[in-house]
Protein backbone atom coordinates (compact mmCIF):
# COMPACT_ATOMS: atom_id res chain seq x y z
CA UNK A 1 0.00 0.00 0.00
CA UNK A 2 1.21 3.27 -1.38
CA UNK A 3 0.90 6.31 1.57
CA UNK A 4 -0.42 9.62 0.06
CA UNK A 5 1.30 12.97 0.93
CA UNK A 6 -0.68 15.95 1.04
CA UNK A 7 0.52 18.76 -0.90
CA UNK A 8 -0.21 22.38 0.98
CA UNK A 9 0.92 25.00 -1.06
CA UNK A 10 1.29 28.30 0.52
CA UNK A 11 2.75 30.44 -2.18
CA UNK A 12 -0.21 33.02 -1.88
CA UNK A 13 0.91 33.56 1.64
CA UNK A 14 4.19 32.48 2.90
CA UNK A 15 5.21 33.15 -0.48
CA UNK A 16 3.48 36.51 -0.78
CA UNK A 17 5.86 37.27 2.64
CA UNK A 18 9.13 37.45 0.61
CA UNK A 19 9.97 41.11 0.57
CA UNK A 20 8.89 42.68 -2.93
CA UNK A 21 6.34 40.19 -3.71
CA UNK A 22 2.90 41.69 -3.34
CA UNK A 23 0.39 40.17 -5.31
CA UNK A 24 -2.99 41.92 -6.56
CA UNK A 25 -6.14 40.40 -6.32
CA UNK A 26 -6.03 39.10 -9.52
CA UNK A 27 -2.88 38.20 -9.94
CA UNK A 28 -3.95 36.09 -7.01
CA UNK A 29 -7.00 34.23 -8.09
CA UNK A 30 -4.73 33.60 -11.54
CA UNK A 31 -2.31 31.45 -9.70
CA UNK A 32 -5.34 29.91 -7.52
CA UNK A 33 -6.61 28.39 -10.60
CA UNK A 34 -3.15 26.96 -12.04
CA UNK A 35 -2.33 25.44 -8.59
CA UNK A 36 -5.82 24.11 -8.84
CA UNK A 37 -4.65 22.34 -12.71
CA UNK A 38 -1.83 21.24 -10.81
CA UNK A 39 -3.73 19.68 -8.43
CA UNK A 40 -2.26 21.03 -4.93
CA UNK A 41 -4.67 19.17 -2.42
CA UNK A 42 -4.61 22.57 -0.40
CA UNK A 43 -4.26 26.35 -1.35
CA UNK A 44 -3.67 28.27 1.53
CA UNK A 45 -4.69 32.36 0.37
CA UNK A 46 -3.81 34.47 2.52
CA UNK A 47 -3.75 35.69 6.01
CA UNK A 48 -7.56 37.35 6.21
CA UNK A 49 -6.87 39.24 9.56
CA UNK A 50 -3.78 40.88 8.31
CA UNK A 51 -5.24 43.35 5.66
CA UNK A 52 -8.97 43.99 3.84
CA UNK A 53 -7.10 43.27 0.79
CA UNK A 54 -5.71 39.86 1.96
CA UNK A 55 -9.43 38.97 3.26
CA UNK A 56 -10.90 39.89 -0.47
CA UNK A 57 -7.90 37.78 -2.30
CA UNK A 58 -9.10 34.76 0.20
CA UNK A 59 -12.65 35.21 -0.78
CA UNK A 60 -11.92 35.52 -3.92
CA UNK A 61 -9.72 32.47 -4.26
CA UNK A 62 -12.27 30.30 -2.28
CA UNK A 63 -15.42 30.80 -3.92
CA UNK A 64 -14.05 29.50 -7.35
CA UNK A 65 -11.94 26.80 -5.88
CA UNK A 66 -12.49 23.12 -5.69
CA UNK A 67 -9.74 22.70 -3.33
CA UNK A 68 -9.49 22.79 0.24
CA UNK A 69 -8.75 26.76 0.87
CA UNK A 70 -6.72 27.74 3.67
CA UNK A 71 -6.53 30.95 5.62
CA UNK A 72 -4.48 31.74 8.00
CA UNK A 73 -4.99 33.46 11.67
CA UNK A 74 -3.07 33.92 14.83
CA UNK A 75 -4.76 32.17 17.93
CA UNK A 76 -7.08 35.29 19.04
CA UNK A 77 -10.78 35.44 18.25
CA UNK A 78 -10.67 38.63 15.95
CA UNK A 79 -8.30 36.53 13.44
CA UNK A 80 -10.38 33.83 13.74
CA UNK A 81 -13.29 35.43 13.28
CA UNK A 82 -11.23 37.09 9.69
CA UNK A 83 -10.55 33.91 8.37
CA UNK A 84 -14.20 32.57 8.74
CA UNK A 85 -15.59 35.62 6.85
CA UNK A 86 -12.51 34.64 4.16
CA UNK A 87 -13.68 31.45 3.72
CA UNK A 88 -17.58 31.81 4.01
CA UNK A 89 -18.08 31.05 0.18
CA UNK A 90 -15.21 28.15 0.28
CA UNK A 91 -16.21 24.61 -0.78
CA UNK A 92 -13.92 23.05 1.65
CA UNK A 93 -12.94 26.04 4.20
CA UNK A 94 -9.88 25.18 6.58
CA UNK A 95 -9.15 27.53 9.24
CA UNK A 96 -5.11 27.18 9.77
CA UNK A 97 -4.57 29.12 13.26
CA UNK A 98 -1.32 29.10 15.03
CA UNK A 99 0.63 30.18 17.82
CA UNK A 100 4.48 30.91 19.23
CA UNK A 101 5.62 27.51 21.15
CA UNK A 102 9.68 27.85 21.94
CA UNK A 103 10.69 29.70 24.70
CA UNK A 104 12.66 32.25 22.64
CA UNK A 105 9.33 32.95 20.91
CA UNK A 106 7.43 32.62 23.97
CA UNK A 107 9.23 35.11 26.10
CA UNK A 108 9.86 37.56 23.42
CA UNK A 109 6.12 37.67 22.16
CA UNK A 110 4.20 37.25 25.31
CA UNK A 111 6.78 39.28 27.66
CA UNK A 112 4.11 41.07 29.31
CA UNK A 113 3.15 39.61 32.53
CA UNK A 114 -0.41 39.29 31.96
CA UNK A 115 0.52 35.92 30.53
CA UNK A 116 2.54 35.26 33.48
CA UNK A 117 5.66 36.06 35.38
CA UNK A 118 7.98 32.79 34.55
CA UNK A 119 8.28 31.26 31.92
CA UNK A 120 6.36 28.07 33.00
CA UNK A 121 3.29 30.32 33.48
CA UNK A 122 3.63 31.74 29.44
CA UNK A 123 3.80 28.18 28.48
CA UNK A 124 0.22 27.87 30.22
CA UNK A 125 -0.89 30.42 28.94
CA UNK A 126 -0.16 29.94 25.23
CA UNK A 127 -1.05 26.44 25.57
CA UNK A 128 -4.62 27.79 26.79
CA UNK A 129 -4.48 30.24 24.25
CA UNK A 130 -4.31 27.66 21.44
CA UNK A 131 -6.56 25.21 22.91
CA UNK A 132 -9.66 27.99 22.64
CA UNK A 133 -8.38 29.13 19.32
CA UNK A 134 -9.07 25.65 18.28
CA UNK A 135 -12.28 24.99 20.13
CA UNK A 136 -13.16 28.50 18.43
CA UNK A 137 -12.25 27.79 15.01
CA UNK A 138 -13.99 24.31 15.41
CA UNK A 139 -17.32 25.84 15.97
CA UNK A 140 -16.72 27.37 12.03
CA UNK A 141 -15.82 24.69 10.45
CA UNK A 142 -14.60 20.79 10.68
CA UNK A 143 -11.24 21.54 9.28
CA UNK A 144 -8.77 22.85 11.45
CA UNK A 145 -5.62 23.32 11.16
CA UNK A 146 -2.66 24.23 14.24
CA UNK A 147 0.70 25.64 13.93
CA UNK A 148 2.95 25.43 16.53
CA UNK A 149 5.15 28.33 15.09
CA UNK A 150 9.12 27.70 16.07
CA UNK A 151 8.48 23.70 16.63
CA UNK A 152 11.86 23.40 15.44
CA UNK A 153 12.92 24.68 18.67
CA UNK A 154 10.50 23.88 21.26
CA UNK A 155 11.02 21.74 23.60
CA UNK A 156 9.64 18.48 22.77
CA UNK A 157 7.74 17.54 26.19
CA UNK A 158 6.17 21.00 25.75
CA UNK A 159 5.43 20.37 22.33
CA UNK A 160 4.12 16.89 22.73
CA UNK A 161 1.71 18.63 25.40
CA UNK A 162 0.44 21.14 23.08
CA UNK A 163 -0.22 18.94 20.45
CA UNK A 164 -2.33 16.60 22.46
CA UNK A 165 -4.05 18.96 23.98
CA UNK A 166 -5.56 20.62 20.64
CA UNK A 167 -5.78 17.52 18.80
CA UNK A 168 -8.85 16.98 21.58
CA UNK A 169 -9.48 20.74 20.98
CA UNK A 170 -10.70 18.93 17.63
CA UNK A 171 -7.56 20.08 15.03
CA UNK A 172 -7.43 17.63 12.05
CA UNK A 173 -3.95 18.93 11.43
CA UNK A 174 -1.09 19.29 13.68
CA UNK A 175 1.23 21.66 11.88
CA UNK A 176 5.15 21.33 12.81
CA UNK A 177 6.83 24.32 11.36
CA UNK A 178 11.09 24.94 11.33
CA UNK A 179 9.89 28.52 11.15
CA UNK A 180 13.76 30.09 11.39
CA UNK A 181 15.30 27.00 9.12
CA UNK A 182 17.24 25.33 12.01
CA UNK A 183 17.01 22.14 12.06
CA UNK A 184 18.82 19.29 10.87
CA UNK A 185 17.10 16.67 8.59
CA UNK A 186 17.50 13.71 10.86
CA UNK A 187 16.72 15.79 13.92
CA UNK A 188 13.80 17.18 12.46
CA UNK A 189 12.60 13.55 11.42
CA UNK A 190 13.41 12.45 14.58
CA UNK A 191 11.25 15.43 16.22
CA UNK A 192 7.94 13.86 14.21
CA UNK A 193 9.35 10.32 15.15
CA UNK A 194 9.30 11.16 18.47
CA UNK A 195 5.17 13.11 18.57
CA UNK A 196 4.50 10.16 17.27
CA UNK A 197 5.32 8.34 20.38
CA UNK A 198 4.72 10.77 23.20
CA UNK A 199 1.30 12.03 21.59
CA UNK A 200 -1.22 9.77 22.59
CA UNK A 201 -4.10 11.13 20.35
CA UNK A 202 -1.82 11.86 17.23
CA UNK A 203 -3.69 9.16 15.19
CA UNK A 204 -6.95 11.20 14.92
CA UNK A 205 -4.97 13.82 13.11
CA UNK A 206 -2.48 14.54 10.31
CA UNK A 207 0.80 15.50 10.81
CA UNK A 208 2.33 18.19 8.89
CA UNK A 209 5.25 20.13 8.12
CA UNK A 210 6.56 23.91 7.24
CA UNK A 211 10.10 24.18 6.80
CA UNK A 212 11.94 26.95 6.22
CA UNK A 213 15.34 27.26 4.03
CA UNK A 214 17.43 29.10 5.83
CA UNK A 215 20.45 27.15 5.90
CA UNK A 216 18.99 25.33 2.67
CA UNK A 217 17.67 22.40 4.19
CA UNK A 218 14.07 22.63 3.74
CA UNK A 219 13.41 20.05 1.20
CA UNK A 220 15.75 17.47 2.91
CA UNK A 221 13.71 18.09 6.25
CA UNK A 222 10.50 17.79 4.52
CA UNK A 223 11.36 14.67 3.43
CA UNK A 224 12.99 13.28 6.19
CA UNK A 225 9.68 13.99 8.25
CA UNK A 226 7.71 12.28 5.44
CA UNK A 227 9.81 9.37 6.54
CA UNK A 228 8.98 9.21 10.31
CA UNK A 229 5.22 10.05 9.61
CA UNK A 230 5.02 13.32 8.13
CA UNK A 231 1.72 13.05 5.62
CA UNK A 232 1.06 16.62 4.60
CA UNK A 233 4.30 19.21 3.25
CA UNK A 234 3.83 22.52 3.19
CA UNK A 235 5.72 24.11 0.68
CA UNK A 236 5.63 27.03 -2.08
CA UNK A 237 6.66 27.46 -5.96
CA UNK A 238 9.73 28.20 -6.80
CA UNK A 239 10.43 27.83 -2.79
CA UNK A 240 9.53 31.85 -2.52
CA UNK A 241 8.63 32.95 1.09
CA UNK A 242 10.17 34.84 4.37
CA UNK A 243 13.77 35.21 4.31
CA UNK A 244 15.21 32.35 2.20
CA UNK A 245 11.77 31.02 1.52
CA UNK A 246 10.11 27.63 2.14
CA UNK A 247 10.39 24.15 0.95
CA UNK A 248 10.21 24.26 -3.01
CA UNK A 249 7.19 22.23 -4.05
CA UNK A 250 8.57 21.08 -7.11
CA UNK A 251 11.62 19.75 -5.62
CA UNK A 252 9.76 17.91 -2.98
CA UNK A 253 7.02 16.63 -5.56
CA UNK A 254 9.54 15.64 -7.98
CA UNK A 255 12.42 13.79 -5.35
CA UNK A 256 9.32 11.50 -4.35
CA UNK A 257 8.25 10.60 -7.83
CA UNK A 258 11.87 10.19 -8.90
CA UNK A 259 13.09 8.65 -6.18
CA UNK A 260 9.91 6.49 -5.63
CA UNK A 261 12.49 2.68 -5.88
CA UNK A 262 13.68 4.82 -2.01
CA UNK A 263 10.10 4.65 -0.99
CA UNK A 264 6.01 4.04 -0.75
CA UNK A 265 5.14 7.34 -0.64
CA UNK A 266 3.14 9.58 -3.35
CA UNK A 267 1.53 12.73 -4.27
CA UNK A 268 -0.91 13.68 -6.49
CA UNK A 269 0.86 16.76 -8.25
CA UNK A 270 -0.02 16.78 -11.84
CA UNK A 271 3.94 17.21 -12.48
CA UNK A 272 3.18 18.24 -16.33
CA UNK A 273 1.93 21.12 -14.82
CA UNK A 274 4.97 22.37 -12.53
CA UNK A 275 6.71 24.18 -15.39
CA UNK A 276 3.48 26.49 -16.18
CA UNK A 277 2.58 26.98 -12.45
CA UNK A 278 6.82 28.31 -11.70
CA UNK A 279 6.89 31.03 -14.88
CA UNK A 280 3.61 31.90 -13.55
CA UNK A 281 4.39 32.93 -9.80
CA UNK A 282 7.86 34.01 -11.07
CA UNK A 283 6.52 36.41 -13.57
CA UNK A 284 3.73 38.13 -11.35
CA UNK A 285 5.62 37.67 -8.72
CA UNK A 286 8.81 39.70 -9.99
CA UNK A 287 10.88 37.03 -8.16
CA UNK A 288 13.27 35.63 -10.55
CA UNK A 289 14.02 32.26 -11.10
CA UNK A 290 18.04 31.59 -10.62
CA UNK A 291 19.06 29.56 -13.89
CA UNK A 292 21.05 26.24 -12.12
CA UNK A 293 17.62 26.24 -9.88
CA UNK A 294 16.38 22.65 -9.64
CA UNK A 295 13.54 21.35 -11.94
CA UNK A 296 11.99 25.08 -12.90
CA UNK A 297 15.75 27.19 -14.17
CA UNK A 298 16.31 27.51 -17.29
CA UNK A 299 19.81 25.55 -16.81
CA UNK A 300 17.79 22.62 -14.98
CA UNK A 301 17.88 20.40 -18.54
CA UNK A 302 20.91 22.24 -20.10
CA UNK A 303 23.77 20.04 -21.28
CA UNK A 304 26.81 22.22 -22.15
CA UNK A 305 29.82 19.96 -22.37
CA UNK A 306 30.45 17.84 -25.50
CA UNK A 307 30.95 14.71 -23.10
CA UNK A 308 27.38 15.43 -21.85
CA UNK A 309 25.81 15.62 -25.23
CA UNK A 310 27.50 12.98 -26.68
CA UNK A 311 26.07 10.98 -23.87
CA UNK A 312 23.03 12.32 -24.23
CA UNK A 313 22.41 11.75 -27.55
CA UNK A 314 23.02 8.28 -27.36
CA UNK A 315 20.64 7.95 -24.27
CA UNK A 316 19.66 10.76 -22.64
CA UNK A 317 19.53 8.54 -19.05
CA UNK A 318 23.08 8.94 -18.98
CA UNK A 319 22.99 12.42 -17.12
CA UNK A 320 19.06 13.18 -16.78
CA UNK A 321 17.16 11.66 -13.79
CA UNK A 322 13.83 13.11 -14.85
CA UNK A 323 12.98 14.22 -18.71
CA UNK A 324 11.55 17.96 -19.35
CA UNK A 325 8.70 16.67 -20.47
CA UNK A 326 7.94 15.17 -17.08
CA UNK A 327 7.82 18.16 -15.80
CA UNK A 328 5.89 20.08 -18.30
CA UNK A 329 9.04 21.80 -20.23
CA UNK A 330 7.69 22.79 -23.79
CA UNK A 331 10.02 20.73 -25.82
CA UNK A 332 9.10 22.85 -28.93
CA UNK A 333 8.70 26.59 -29.33
CA UNK A 334 5.52 27.59 -30.52
CA UNK A 335 5.78 31.45 -32.05
CA UNK A 336 3.16 34.07 -32.30
CA UNK A 337 3.30 37.15 -34.81
CA UNK A 338 1.73 40.05 -36.42
CA UNK A 339 -0.51 37.48 -38.29
CA UNK A 340 -1.44 35.04 -35.36
CA UNK A 341 -5.56 35.61 -34.90
CA UNK A 342 -7.17 36.66 -31.21
CA UNK A 343 -8.20 33.18 -31.04
CA UNK A 344 -4.77 31.61 -31.58
CA UNK A 345 -3.64 34.30 -28.65
CA UNK A 346 -6.26 33.26 -26.42
CA UNK A 347 -4.96 29.57 -26.76
CA UNK A 348 -2.07 29.81 -26.04
CA UNK A 349 -2.36 31.76 -23.09
CA UNK A 350 -4.90 29.06 -21.72
CA UNK A 351 -2.28 26.32 -22.49
CA UNK A 352 -0.06 28.60 -20.18
CA UNK A 353 -2.42 28.53 -17.74
CA UNK A 354 -4.06 32.34 -18.24
CA UNK A 355 -8.07 32.51 -18.68
CA UNK A 356 -8.71 35.68 -20.66
CA UNK A 357 -12.08 36.31 -21.90
CA UNK A 358 -14.50 39.14 -23.62
CA UNK A 359 -12.90 43.03 -22.87
CA UNK A 360 -9.70 42.03 -20.88
CA UNK A 361 -9.19 39.77 -24.08
CA UNK A 362 -9.57 42.72 -26.81
CA UNK A 363 -7.01 44.39 -24.74
CA UNK A 364 -4.24 41.82 -24.03
CA UNK A 365 -4.76 41.78 -28.20
CA UNK A 366 -4.08 44.93 -28.95
CA UNK A 367 -0.86 44.79 -26.86
CA UNK A 368 0.21 42.31 -28.05
CA UNK A 369 -0.52 43.21 -31.76
CA UNK A 370 1.55 46.45 -30.69
CA UNK A 371 4.30 44.64 -29.69
CA UNK A 372 4.43 42.23 -32.07
CA UNK A 373 4.80 45.59 -34.44
CA UNK A 374 8.27 45.74 -32.80
CA UNK A 375 8.80 42.58 -32.40
CA UNK A 376 8.48 39.73 -35.34
CA UNK A 377 8.07 36.99 -32.94
CA UNK A 378 6.78 36.77 -29.17
CA UNK A 379 7.42 34.12 -26.89
CA UNK A 380 6.17 32.22 -24.37
CA UNK A 381 7.93 34.08 -21.76
CA UNK A 382 6.98 37.51 -23.61
CA UNK A 383 3.36 36.34 -23.09
CA UNK A 384 3.93 35.55 -19.49
CA UNK A 385 5.64 39.07 -19.08
CA UNK A 386 2.89 40.89 -20.65
CA UNK A 387 0.31 38.97 -18.63
CA UNK A 388 1.76 39.92 -15.30
CA UNK A 389 2.37 43.36 -16.93
CA UNK A 390 -1.53 43.54 -17.60
CA UNK A 391 -2.62 42.13 -14.39
CA UNK A 392 -0.71 44.36 -12.07
CA UNK A 393 -2.64 47.94 -13.54
CA UNK A 394 -3.03 50.29 -11.04
CA UNK A 395 -6.69 51.83 -10.33
CA UNK A 396 -5.33 55.34 -11.31
CA UNK A 397 -2.45 54.63 -13.37
CA UNK A 398 0.44 57.78 -13.75
CA UNK A 399 0.40 57.19 -17.77
CA UNK A 400 3.86 57.72 -19.59
CA UNK A 401 2.86 59.96 -22.46
CA UNK A 402 5.59 61.24 -23.49
CA UNK A 403 9.46 60.43 -23.36
CA UNK A 404 12.58 62.07 -25.12
CA UNK A 405 15.78 60.48 -23.80
CA UNK A 406 19.16 62.08 -25.01
CA UNK A 407 22.31 59.71 -24.38
CA UNK A 408 25.48 58.97 -25.64
CA UNK A 409 29.00 58.63 -24.90
CA UNK A 410 29.94 62.64 -25.72
CA UNK A 411 26.81 64.14 -24.25
CA UNK A 412 24.83 64.98 -20.63
CA UNK A 413 22.41 62.08 -20.41
CA UNK A 414 19.17 64.14 -20.33
CA UNK A 415 15.26 62.95 -20.32
CA UNK A 416 11.96 64.81 -20.73
CA UNK A 417 8.47 63.39 -19.38
CA UNK A 418 4.96 63.92 -19.68
CA UNK A 419 2.66 61.96 -17.01
CA UNK A 420 -0.84 62.30 -17.39
CA UNK A 421 -2.66 60.99 -14.28
CA UNK A 422 -6.63 62.01 -13.27
CA UNK A 423 -6.87 64.77 -16.55
CA UNK A 424 -3.90 66.15 -15.10
CA UNK A 425 -0.89 66.44 -17.45
CA UNK A 426 2.71 67.01 -15.41
CA UNK A 427 6.14 67.94 -17.65
CA UNK A 428 9.72 68.11 -16.43
CA UNK A 429 13.19 67.46 -17.86
CA UNK A 430 15.97 66.26 -15.46
CA UNK A 431 19.68 65.19 -16.93
CA UNK A 432 21.46 62.49 -15.07
CA UNK A 433 24.34 59.85 -14.37
CA UNK A 434 22.48 57.71 -17.43
CA UNK A 435 19.51 57.44 -19.57
CA UNK A 436 17.42 55.65 -17.29
CA UNK A 437 18.26 58.05 -13.82
CA UNK A 438 17.61 60.88 -16.37
CA UNK A 439 14.51 59.82 -16.54
CA UNK A 440 13.96 58.45 -13.24
CA UNK A 441 14.48 61.92 -11.89
CA UNK A 442 12.40 63.83 -14.81
CA UNK A 443 9.43 62.23 -13.34
CA UNK A 444 10.27 62.87 -9.79
CA UNK A 445 11.02 65.99 -10.59
CA UNK A 446 7.28 66.17 -12.38
CA UNK A 447 5.73 65.17 -10.00
CA UNK A 448 7.45 66.64 -7.02
CA UNK A 449 8.71 63.99 -5.18
CA UNK A 450 11.88 62.83 -3.56
CA UNK A 451 13.29 59.58 -4.34
CA UNK A 452 11.84 56.49 -2.90
CA UNK A 453 14.00 53.93 -4.96
CA UNK A 454 15.03 50.30 -3.25
CA UNK A 455 15.53 48.64 -6.19
CA UNK A 456 16.00 48.76 -9.67
CA UNK A 457 16.64 45.94 -12.41
CA UNK A 458 15.95 44.91 -16.07
CA UNK A 459 15.91 41.72 -17.76
CA UNK A 460 15.29 40.40 -21.34
CA UNK A 461 12.27 37.97 -21.28
CA UNK A 462 13.91 36.49 -24.46
CA UNK A 463 17.07 35.79 -26.44
CA UNK A 464 17.87 38.00 -29.24
CA UNK A 465 18.00 41.55 -30.15
CA UNK A 466 14.24 41.92 -30.08
CA UNK A 467 13.64 40.73 -26.85
CA UNK A 468 11.15 42.37 -24.93
CA UNK A 469 12.86 44.01 -21.92
CA UNK A 470 11.30 43.97 -18.35
CA UNK A 471 12.14 45.97 -15.92
CA UNK A 472 11.18 45.98 -12.28
CA UNK A 473 11.26 48.86 -9.30
CA UNK A 474 10.87 48.85 -6.06
CA UNK A 475 9.74 51.66 -4.05
CA UNK A 476 10.07 51.49 -0.22
CA UNK A 477 8.19 54.11 1.88
CA UNK A 478 8.48 53.26 5.35
CA UNK A 479 7.97 49.80 5.75
CA UNK A 480 6.07 49.08 2.42
CA UNK A 481 7.45 47.59 -0.96
CA UNK A 482 5.38 48.93 -3.90
CA UNK A 483 6.87 47.07 -7.19
CA UNK A 484 6.07 48.17 -10.67
CA UNK A 485 6.73 46.33 -13.92
CA UNK A 486 7.10 47.92 -17.36
CA UNK A 487 8.09 46.06 -20.24
CA UNK A 488 9.08 47.68 -23.57
CA UNK A 489 11.24 46.85 -26.85
CA UNK A 490 12.79 49.69 -25.57
CA UNK A 491 14.26 49.09 -21.48
CA UNK A 492 14.33 52.82 -21.15
CA UNK A 493 10.80 53.02 -21.63
CA UNK A 494 10.39 49.75 -19.48
CA UNK A 495 12.44 51.12 -16.90
CA UNK A 496 9.77 54.58 -17.14
CA UNK A 497 6.93 52.84 -17.21
CA UNK A 498 7.76 50.32 -14.38
CA UNK A 499 8.73 53.66 -12.12
CA UNK A 500 5.46 55.10 -12.86
CA UNK A 501 3.73 51.76 -12.09
CA UNK A 502 5.26 51.57 -8.61
CA UNK A 503 4.29 55.19 -7.88
CA UNK A 504 1.06 54.71 -9.05
CA UNK A 505 0.08 51.39 -6.83
CA UNK A 506 1.68 53.39 -3.68
CA UNK A 507 -0.95 56.27 -4.32
CA UNK A 508 -3.49 53.69 -5.00
CA UNK A 509 -2.44 52.22 -1.31
CA UNK A 510 -2.41 55.45 0.35
CA UNK A 511 -6.03 56.54 -1.03
CA UNK A 512 -7.06 53.29 -0.83
CA UNK A 513 -5.93 52.27 2.29
CA UNK A 514 -6.63 48.55 2.15
CA UNK A 515 -3.36 47.50 1.90
CA UNK A 516 -2.07 48.35 5.27
CA UNK A 517 -0.61 45.05 7.46
CA UNK A 518 -0.74 44.29 10.60
CA UNK A 519 2.40 42.84 12.75
CA UNK A 520 1.75 39.45 12.30
CA UNK A 521 4.21 38.23 14.18
CA UNK A 522 5.91 35.50 11.98
O1 LIG B 1 6.96 29.63 9.40
C1 LIG B 1 5.97 29.48 10.13
O2 LIG B 1 6.06 29.07 11.28
C2 LIG B 1 4.67 29.81 9.55
C3 LIG B 1 3.49 29.38 10.36
C4 LIG B 1 2.52 30.47 10.51
C5 LIG B 1 2.88 28.15 9.74
O3 LIG B 1 4.59 30.34 8.48
ZN1 LIG C 1 6.46 30.01 7.33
Amino acid sequence: MKDKVLIFDTTLRDGEQSPGASLNLQEKVEIARQLEKLNVDIIEAGFPASSPLQLEAVRQVSEESGKTVAALCRAVERDIKSAHDALRDARYPRIHTFISTSDIHILGKFGHDRYGKTLGEKQRAVLRMAVDAVSYAKTFTDDVEFSAEDAGRTDPGYLAEVIEAVIDAGATTVNIPDTTGYTWPSEFGRKIADLKQRVANIDRAIISVHCHNDLGLAVANTLSSVENGARQAECSINGIGERAGNASLEEIVMALKVRSDLHNYYTDIITEEIFNTSRMVSSFTGLIIQPNKAIVGDNAFAHESGIHQDGMLKNRQTYEVMTPESVGVPQTTIVLGRHSGKHGLQARLSSLGYKVTGAELEKVYERFLSIADKKKEIYDDDLRVLMGDELNKPLEPLELDYLHVNSGTASIPTATVRIKVKGATYEESSTGDGPVDACFKAIERALSLGSLLYSYSVRSTTAGRQALGEATVRLKDGEQLFTGRGVSTDIIEASAKAYLQALSLRQDSKEHDNNKTIDNGI
